[in-house]
């Protein structure tokens, strides 16, 4: 079979699921114990540790923080051991997806990571974006962020061939939300609030059995690129603006090379090229099955691994047997 030209090689795909499948087992020793903090630094030091542990020459693009900020996976930080001979690869992770969920014991808390040749991940500060995403199947431009709540329900509700009020909406429940939600209610939406996990949530717009049709509304925006990162492999459309809360954040993008801070994005600019995007469930969610600890020391995982160029998406189980000295 022809293989696909990239430098991202293939067995990369299932190395970056060892990854996830590291910092979502270490973060699950923290499931319900009330500890974002610790249950965050458990999932980082995980996934750090495996990625040292790959024949990769890797940077951050995305990841933990500035420099300044954070002490492991910090943007910029080279990981792997084969600087200079290993494939060049930008990375965008987030080690705890969902860190109040997993204190809480709640759903969709994930590992995640994407990996692109370089250049292709959107270095994103870490303010919010406005997210508006469908999954697959609809015509190019159906979603719009220049148009208004009502117009984008309406147009993705024609486009599914159903009235608008049929349509489910996922947003994250945030009071910042309250204008959002009642426009979905004056149109007679179906909204699915969820907690926290917008990244679940975009992705959730692509797999018909969790009935959403549409995400709106602002969350991280490294979790935007994340998300695209996804859609690219799957399928889906996504548009993107940053939101700047102050001029500290201004700033803080245009250093990151963000010449025009209104403009909107599309998935391919968030995420483009070849991209792997790979996540382990680390509380069960709408995508995957959360780490679950057996009689006898074993633990299972549930993880997704998928590839943009080729459009493959495997479902990986893991079982594992525990060292302690690992995990
Ligand atoms: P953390 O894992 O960093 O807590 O992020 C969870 C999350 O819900 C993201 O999925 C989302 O993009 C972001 O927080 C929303 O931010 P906020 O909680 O400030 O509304």
């Amino acid at each position: 079979m022809a293989q696909p030209s990239s430098t991202l090689d293939r067995v990369l795909v299932l190395e970056m699921v060892r990854v996830t499948e590291a910092a979502a087992i270490a973060a699950s020793k923290l499931i319900g114990r009330g500890d974002e903090k610790a249950a965050d630094a458990a999932a980082v030091e995980a996934m750090r540790l495996a990625f040292n542990n790959l024949a990769i020459d890797g940077t951050i693009v995305i990841g933990e923080g500035e420099p300044d900020e954070a002490p492991m996976l910090y943007v910029g930080e080279k990981v792997g051991n084969a600087a200079g001979s290993g494939p060049r690869i930008d990375i965008a992770l987030d080690p705890l997806e969902g860190t109040t969920i997993t204190a809480k014991a709640g759903p969709n808390a994930l590992s995640v990571l994407a990996i692109s040749e370089e250049g292709g991940l959107l270095n994103a500060p870490d303010v919010y974006m406005d997210k508006l995403a469908v999954g697959p199947g609809y015509p190019d431009g159906v979603i719009d962020l220049n148009r208004s709540v009502r117009d984008n329900v309406e147009a993705v509700a024609a486009a599914k061939g159903v009235e608008p009020a049929d349509i489910i909406v996922c947003v994250l429940d945030r009071p910042r939300h309250e204008k959002l939600i009642g426009q979905l209610r004056a149109i007679g939406c179906g909204i699915m609030l969820i907690p926290d996990g917008d990244i679940a949530g975009v992705i959730a717009t692509t797999n018909p059995e969790t009935a959403i049709d549409i995400y709106m509304g602002s969350g991280g925006a490294p979790e935007g690129v994340l998300a695209c990162a996804a859609l690219r492999c799957v399928g889906g459309q996504f548009k993107g603006r940053l939101l700047f809360r102050n001029d500290d954040e201004k700033s803080r993008a245009r250093k990151w090379g963000i010449a025009d801070l209104d403009k909107i994005y599309d998935l391919k600019e968030l995420a483009k090229g070849d991209c792997i995007f790979a996540a382990t469930g680390v509380t069960d969610g709408s995508l995957l099955s959360g780490v679950k600890r057996l009689p006898g020391g074993k633990l299972t995982t549930q993880s997704v691994v998928m590839r943009a160029s080729t459009g493959t998406v495997r479902w990986v189980k893991g079982e594992h047997r525990v060292e302690p000295k690992r995990f």
